[in-house]
């Protein structure tokens, strides 16, 4: 279940342009299935990447059957993030703030306005005060429910779109005691470490980001084989890095996983508390990218 999956990277790889990249892509697919390194297929990168850009920003405009889903309520994020983020929601006070970063509709903020959360198993919400929050998205995904509640509230409850992340300032957003993100950035940025330094600037110390990464490599080891990962990162030798090693570098940070070996696809739950001010995020470099709902991603990490 839960998963941000689709059946995108069979599509991609018969619509990819020459029969040799299929055949390469599918070689791929089996000597990873063997548990053995693999390249990704050669191709003159820029003009590739540009492309697959262009695609995804069509997928962020679609709309429909064949867009991706952008209504999970507080009970999925529950569900899908890691233990302790309904706990730390229902301690928020009146004054603190919850950021969630590809909020799609914006539905979990809603339901916690609304204290829908309460009704899941999880309790996601509390019936205290509520913290202000601000939902991005890259599209404008407000609906009718959104607009009534946000002309009740006020600006208890913002909603930006029309822009990525990293492209508002820190003094435009704030600091946050609480970021959220439910497939939504962290699983879709072209610009990791750029991407989590970003957050990392807006968190408080003492607050904590809470989200999840589908189809990587596990942090325990107990992905299985054969598994076609969407997010990868290798060392600048090219091996192949745990998302947990190059978190495990960041500075002021202390992040815990959980790892869903049963879900459709491996999946990481993180939590990462900020410590102390002084955050320093290893830089990736983004090697591949293919466009997809949630896009395929390599990134290499500078030496
Ligand atoms: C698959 S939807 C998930 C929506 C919601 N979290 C949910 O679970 O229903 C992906 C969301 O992430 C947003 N997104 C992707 N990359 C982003 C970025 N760099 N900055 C802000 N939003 C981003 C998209 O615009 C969209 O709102």
């Amino acid at each position: 279940m839960r998963g941000e999956s689709n059946c995108h990277t069979f599509r991609q790889i018969v619509g990819w342009k020459t029969a040799g990249m299929r055949l390469a892509v599918l070689i791929a697919i089996v000597l990873q299935a063997l548990g053995l390194a693999v390249g990704w297929p050669q191709e003159p990168a820029q003009p590739r990447l540009d492309e697959e850009f262009t695609k995804q920003e069509k997928i962020y405009r679609r709309r429909g059957a064949g867009s991706y889903t952008a209504n999970r309520g507080l009970s999925d994020y529950a569900e899908v993030l890691p233990t302790g983020f309904c706990d730390a929601l229902n301690r928020l006070g009146s004054s603190d703030r919850w950021l969630d970063i590809g909020a799609g509709e914006g539905q979990a903020i809603l339901d916690y306005y609304a204290g829908k959360g309460n009704a899941s198993p999880e309790k996601c919400g509390g019936s205290g005060p509520k913290a202000r929050a601000v939902a991005i998205s890259i599209e404008d995904r407000r609906t009718d429910r959104w607009k009534q509640q946000a002309a009740s509230l006020g600006d208890r409850m913002r909603y930006l779109a029309g822009k990525r992340l990293s492209q508002y300032s820190r003094a435009e957003l704030g600091k946050f005691q609480i970021i959220t993100d439910v497939y939504g950035g962290f699983t879709y940025t072209e610009n990791l470490s750029r991407f989590l330094d970003k957050v990392l600037s807006l968190l408080e110390v003492g607050g904590a980001v809470y989200t999840v990464l589908p189809a990587v490599h596990l942090e325990d080891g107990t992905d299985k084989l054969g598994t076609w990962y969407k997010t990868e990162l290798v060392d600048a030798a090219s091996r192949p890095v745990k998302v947990s090693s190059w978190l495990s570098q960041t500075t002021c940070t202390k992040v815990t996983y959980e790892s869903k070996t049963d879900w459709d696809e491996p999946t990481q739950l993180i939590k990462i508390r900020k410590t102390c001010s002084d955050v320093a995020v290893p830089r990736t470099n983004l090697v591949e990218y293919m466009a997809g709902a949630p896009p395929n991603r390599r990134f290499q990490l500078e030496r």
